[in-house]
């Protein structure tokens, strides 16, 4: 190699944060300098190392005609040159720092663009050129000027160019290496996807414009007033009109003002204007501190009910566009949810925007991961080496001067999972030395020597609870701090279970302060073949499958049962009561507002179908404030059954984040319990051809096996304990409770086989006695199916016994069977979606309707899904099926074998038999995949056990 060759590209190993590029300053939108956005189509040139092409293409007059094209913002990987990987911490790279790999891919992006024709006079001012993010490391030419090199994929950098600016004809040239020194600092758990993702613009300065300023807004609780201050390096007067301030920047005017909260996100327009700029300012008065050991903001402690959010689209990955963005916050606050953690990057300056405006609380994390240095014990981790000490700085100035004029940016986060190191350190010292408004976050160090919060990740709830209590010990300076869970609840797959436990305890103790579930939105990327790709399906050498796909949201940004269940856990107002007294306690859980934004409204249900409803007239209550508000009497005439109030909270009047009547908060108080249905047993089983006949019910005379029902033919019932294990169910191997997705199968419950022991025709019942059992293993289930029947309906009692030692929880307790056709499904009971032990809190008793294939819950990777629970009855396939107890109901047109076998959702096909199971019991989700497993009284424990059900006919069902 030459040397000349090895010196163009020497930038690309260099921990230095690069060169050329202007002093950080915030992002906005000016409202009178020009600004012309270089987004679009731009010529691309893909190299397979970093210095296989020469600069030549900067130059004017190169023909780049024979080059592809690609779109800004954008990743070339996913426009069809060269392919994602996903690794969650190991480098896909040998770690040797800062040298990276020869195999380098490299990507020329050219774009020649002309002045428009409002552009001020070239020699009035300056103009700078600006990229919002470039994955990992970039040098820039314009006009054939070299004009530097950055890294910090998610950060801004910006570059003096008026100089080198003519009206037509500019030439910009970028390359960008996927691999650099920075790709050491930016070991995040994602997809490596280099290119230029976020958004180029050129600026243009006039004289005299703006370069950085800081707007300081506080609040004073106790007075109501709120205090401005703007700084600016170019002097200049701070106008809010409705507030009646005009003042010089640098001087300070405190007047009375409603103050900004995640819950009254109240916004003041305001400018700054210098000689040459008219700046638009928003401004939320808020001061932030650490008081009594507790988070307060304007004097109150906060309780996160957060998320963390990587920027995640399926088909343009990081590259989001403003719709997007805000349809990540309107979901989020349509689910009740407060609070945001950027994990693990600054995310594109709008998405802050838009938290200031709709109000949600933020902690902004610095792009900063070296999580692959544990596997070497975090030796040579750059945040303890002094020689990336600079680079460290210039990610944590980058966050924080774009992005501290945010009131919604309540704390800065050093980074994610960097180990411990002087490197942290300097980062904490020089963000509080610049700015002391906000608190400092990092998970990573147990001693909290550089933050202002113990943060933790997946603590377990007793943990979690020994925290709240402060018995967790710790170092002297932890023990006096608040504490948030900066992820749990991994919400990979079916799950997360244990929410409503974890709420509870932060609801309990002061010094939780919630915590944020990992995470937003699964990173599916969108497949031709395989619906939504993840790990290894791009032929990666090195992956981690599917921890890709953990979110709330599937990657096509539908809620998942989880986040409904995490919206239904976090509500804002406590609705709960028990009908003996007639009375509702409603809680207003929230920190800051009162209740009057909400109207009440209550509906009277006999089995699920709403009788009566009106409103409920609820006091405003404070923050923290309950009330026993009295329900109506029970309508006169209402039929009998099993009854209930259902006690909705709903927007009183449109919000700029849904529309009036959205249903914020809900309770239901029982009334009237239900009656489980009984069958008188007098009818005789009768013998025929090959058969026996007991009321409604055929059945195979020699294995007592179902045959029919009435008209309705069904096959394969029995005993059926397996279920597709979910993610959480197979575990991560780093969590220490036992992983049952492993040990079941092992001790072959998903191979279990039935023993024919008897059956046995009686005077009123069939008996068909059973044993259930996997190859080589001594425990089983004697398993008796008792038939009885009153001539028109079908009673089947199942008794379970388990036999020898069972030293593991059953999946699933409960009987499967087949049907030839069904497609409409209705019942009563739990609904409208999933639920399972422990995620049901969401599952409203009702009356519901869907059809097979909208019973199924599209997880990524294949699992157990779509159970309803505390179903009373069911009506599919000209049956219906009648609890006692109430069970859960599946159904789904594969077996659970297939939808265990499957990898893609692509990979089920729809057979000829759709299959139902009515569990008795499951066992419960927890988060195991990166968290604890289900909690103990979740467990579904090898006991004996006895369930029925009454089969019988339908009525046909209604097509809709
Ligand atoms: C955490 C990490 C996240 C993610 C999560 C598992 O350790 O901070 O980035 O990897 O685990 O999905």
């Amino acid at each position: 190699m030459s040397l000349s060759t090895h010196t163009v590209t020497d930038y690309v190993e260099d921990v230095s944060p690069g060169s050329g590029a202007l002093p950080p300053r915030p992002w906005y939108a000016s409202s009178d300098a020009t600004r012309l956005s270089l987004n679009g189509a731009w010529r691309f040139r893909l190299s397979p190392t970093a210095d296989a092409e020469d600069d030549s293409f900067a130059e004017e007059g190169y023909d780049a005609g024979g080059w592809a094209e690609v779109q800004v913002p954008g990743h070339w990987v996913l426009q069809g040159h060269g392919s994602p990987i996903y690794t969650n911490h190991l480098y896909p790279f040998p770690v040797d720092p800062p040298r990276v790999p020869t195999e380098n891919p490299t990507g020329d992006h050219l774009r020649v663009f002309d002045l428009p024709q409002d552009w001020p006079d070239l020699a009035e001012g300056g103009a700078v050129l600006r990229f919002d993010g470039v994955e990992s490391c970039a040098r820039v030419w314009l006009n054939g000027t070299d004009l530097g090199e950055f890294k910090g994929s998610r950060l801004p950098h910006e570059f003096a160019v008026g100089h080198l600016l003519r009206s037509a004809g500019n030439v910009l040239a970028v390359r960008v290496h996927q691999w650099s020194a920075g790709s050491y600092l930016e070991d995040q758990d994602q997809w490596w996807l280099p290119g230029i993702f976020r958004d180029v613009t050129l600026l243009h300065r006039p004289a005299g414009s703006a370069l950085d300023f800081f707007v300081h807004a506080s609040y004073d609780h106790r007075a109501g007033t709120g205090t401005l201050r703007v700084d600016s390096d170019v002097a200049g007067r701070v106008t809010v009109s409705e507030l009646g301030i005009d003042l010089a920047t640098g001087e300070s005017a405190t007047v009375p003002v409603e103050p900004w909260s995640a819950e009254t996100p109240r916004l003041y327009t305001g400018e700054l204007a210098t000689a040459g700029e008219r700046v638009p300012l928003r401004i939320g008065f808020r001061t932030v501190a650490l008081s009594d050991g507790l988070i307060r903001v304007n004097g109150r402690p906060v309780l996160f009910k957060g998320v963390n959010r990587h920027e995640w689209h399926a088909e343009k990955g990081r590259a989001l566009d403003l719709a997007t963005m805000r349809e990540d916050v309107l979901l989020m606050k349509r689910h009740n949810v407060n609070a945001v953690r950027t994990s693990h990057y600054p995310p594109h300056p709008a998405f802050l925007d838009l938290c200031d405006e709709y109000g949600l609380w933020v902690i902004d994390e610095c792009d900063l991961e070296t999580h692959g240095f544990t596997e070497q014990g975090w030796r040579d981790n750059p945040v303890d080496d002094d020689r990336w000490t600079p680079a460290l700085l210039d990610r944590a100035a980058r966050m924080v001067e774009r992005d501290k004029n945010h009131p919604s940016v309540v704390l800065w986060s050093l980074g994610n999972e960097a180990g411990t190191g002087r490197g942290l350190t300097a980062m904490a010292q020089w963000i509080k030395s610049r700015d002391a408004s906000r608190l400092v976050h990092y998970e990573g160090d147990p001693t909290c020597r550089d933050t202002d919060v113990y943060a933790r990740m997946y603590a377990d709830h007793a943990e979690v609870e020994r925290i709240g209590q402060g018995l967790d010990g710790g170092t002297h300076k932890r023990r006096r701090l608040p504490f948030i869970q900066c992820e749990y609840a991994h919400a990979m797959g079916n799950g997360p279970g244990g929410l409503a436990d974890y709420q509870r305890l932060f609801e309990s103790y002061d010094r939780l302060q919630g915590g944020f579930v990992w995470e937003w939105i699964d990173h599916g990327i969108a497949h031709p073949e395989l619906g939504h790709a993840y790990g290894g399906d791009f032929g990666e050498e090195l992956h981690d499958g599917n921890f890709v796909c953990d979110g709330l949201l599937f990657p096509d940004r539908q809620p998942s049962p989880g986040l409904v269940e995490f919206k239904k856990v976090i509500e804002p107002v406590g609705i709960a009561g028990d009908a003996g007294d007639g009375t509702v306690r409603i809680t207003n859980k929230q920190d800051f507002a009162d209740l009057s934004a909400l109207a009440f409204s209550w509906s009277y249900e006999v089995e699920g179908e709403p009788v009566r409803c009106g409103t409920l007239s609820v006091p405003e209550l404070a923050p923290g404030e309950s009330a026993e508000v009295k329900l109506p009497a029970p309508p006169d005439g209402a039929p009998a059954g099993e009854a209930h109030w259902t006690v909705r909270a709903v927007l009183a009047a449109d919000t700029p984040w849904a529309p009036r009547d959205h249903v914020v908060a809900w309770g239901q108080v029982p009334v009237a319990q239900r009656q489980t249905p009984t069958v008188a047993a007098t009818a005789r089983p009768v013998s025929g051809d090959g058969v026996i006949s007991l009321g409604p019910g055929t059945f195979d005379a020699r294995t007592g096996a179902l045959k029919a029902v009435g008209g309705v033919p069904v096959c394969g019932l029995r005993l059926d304990v397996w279920r597709a294990t979910t993610d959480n169910d197979d575990g991560a191997p780093w969590q220490p409770d036992l992983r049952y997705g492993l040990l079941w199968r092992k001790l072959g419950l998903h191979r279990m086989r039935h023993r024919l022991d008897a059956v046995e025709r009686g005077a009123d019942a069939l008996t068909v006695r059973t044993r259930v059992a996997a190859a080589a293993w001594e425990m089983g289930l004697s398993t008796v199916y008792r038939w009885t029947s009153d001539g028109d309906r079908l009673r089947l009692k199942v008794s379970v016994t388990p036999e020898g030692d069972w030293t593991v929880p059953l999946p699933r307790l409960g009987v499967r069977f087949g049907l030839s056709a069904a497609d409409r499904v209705q019942w009563y009971g739990g609904g409208p979606g999933e639920a399972y032990p422990d995620s049901r809190t969401a599952s409203r008793v009702g009356r519901w309707q869907s059809t097979v294939d909208d019973l199924q819950t599209p997880y990524v990777r294949p699992q157990e899904n779509g159970a309803r629970a505390d179903v009373r009855w069911a009506e599919l396939g000209g049956l219906r099926i009648e609890g006692a107890p109430e069970f859960f109901l599946t159904a789904r047109r594969w077996t659970t074998e297939q939808l265990d076998a499957a990898t893609h959702r692509t990979d089920l096909v729809p057979g000829d038999t759709v299959w139902v199971n009515l569990d008795h019991a499951q066992h419960g989700l927890g988060s195991q995949s990166c968290g604890p497993g289900p909690l103990p009284p979740y467990h579904l424990r090898a006991e004996p056990a006895a369930f029925s059900f009454v089969f019988s006919t339908a009525p046909a069902p209604q097509t809709s």
